[in-house]
């Protein structure tokens, strides 16, 4: 089973390529570019990773991107990230970034996305993985400042393909988004959002019908409302989950009591993602094989959740075709 889990080909539609930084490139990045950190070495980074809850994780994870300034940090991070992503089986993979994270720091947009864009090609043609990425507003920030971002953004338009909506979700509704993830949709761009990870359905359906999203991420308290179950379940809305994260983050207490095996078995379009696996202990094959185990997933299961995956994705349907 174990082997045929990692060679079974996968995406990886729901990872932030800032929680992808390990604890060591962290301190490597820190002392290259003489940024001080609230640790004092990579253990004492481990042990903080603690978390109650979403905000809890936030807070640290937005104190480690600060490391991240140069075109050559944000190259290394994401090649880092990609070659694990290989390893796990990974053939195309869909990846956030959180451009006012960085700008909000000084740092010019152009810097990130040339990074990131570099790498992109570079594994292309290392290892054949294919990547998109989505670029996320901060929804704890105003709706004025995800526009100016989506326009400092444009001049890089063809290094991206989609706008997504993370950080702290309750609060933070969609419906305050909806004028941006227009203007986004206007420009061709994919659109999803994290929604139902800590916050309401509610917000699952603004995420539908305001953002007109293709996809929700997470989205596991989706469950609570029946009506919206129907409604994914009848449009094969994907949801993006992250079983690791939903633990390290308290959504469950066990993985054995997670959702996601009655998600699927409800009929909805389940992936498997692993969010922020530097933070969360396991990246996306880590991920299938916690689910495997504690809720008793069948090969049927798996294969059908890896599956999804490829239909989810936005590749062409050409290039879909070659995995389904
Ligand atoms: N939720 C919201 N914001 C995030 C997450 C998440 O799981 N990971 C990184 N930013
Ligand atoms: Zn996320």
């Amino acid at each position: 089973m174990d082997q045929w889990l990692a060679a079974l080909p996968k995406t990886e539609l729901h990872v932030h390529i800032e929680g992808t930084l390990e604890p060591e490139l962290m301190f490597t990045l820190a002392r290259r570019n003489g940024v001080s950190l609230p640790w004092v070495d990579v253990e004492g980074v481990r042990a903080a990773y603690r978390f109650h809850n979403l905000q809890s994780f936030l807070d640290l994870y937005y104190a480690g991107a600060s490391v991240l300034q140069t075109e050559a940090d944000f190259f290394q991070l994401a090649m880092a990230y990609f070659r694990r992503a290989v390893a796990d089986g990974v053939k195309h993979c869909e990846v956030f970034f959180d451009p006012q994270t960085h700008i909000d720091r000084g740092i010019d947009i152009g810097t990130v996305i040339r990074g990131l864009a570099r790498a992109a090609e570079a594994i292309r043609a290392e290892s054949g993985l294919s990547v998109y990425y989505i670029l996320c507003f901060l929804r704890h920030l105003s709706a004025e400042s995800a526009m100016q971002t989506l326009l400092d953004a444009l001049p890089y338009r063809r290094h991206f393909v989609g706008v997504g909506l993370d950080s702290s979700e309750v609060g933070n509704p969609p419906e305050r988004f909806e004028t941006v993830f227009e203007q986004a949709r206007l420009e061709g761009l994919q659109r999803v959002a994290h929604a139902g990870e800590e916050g309401p359905p509610e917000y699952i359906w603004q995420a539908l019908d305001l953002l007109r999203v293709a996809r929700i991420d997470h989205g596991v308290r989706a469950e609570e409302d029946p009506q919206l179950m129907h409604r994914l379940q009848q449009e094969q809305i994907p949801l993006t989950v992250c079983p690791l994260s939903n633990l390290k983050l308290k959504g469950v207490d066990d993985l054995r009591q997670h959702n996601l095996k009655r998600l699927l078995d409800a009929g909805l379009c389940v992936t498997v993602n692993s969010d922020d696996p530097a933070y969360f202990d396991g990246y996306v094959l880590a991920n299938y094989r916690a689910v495997a185990a504690a809720l008793g997933l069948s090969r049927e299961n798996l294969y059908n959740i890896a599956r999804n995956g490829f239909v989810a994705s936005f590749l062409p349907e050409v290039e879909k075709a070659r995995w389904l």
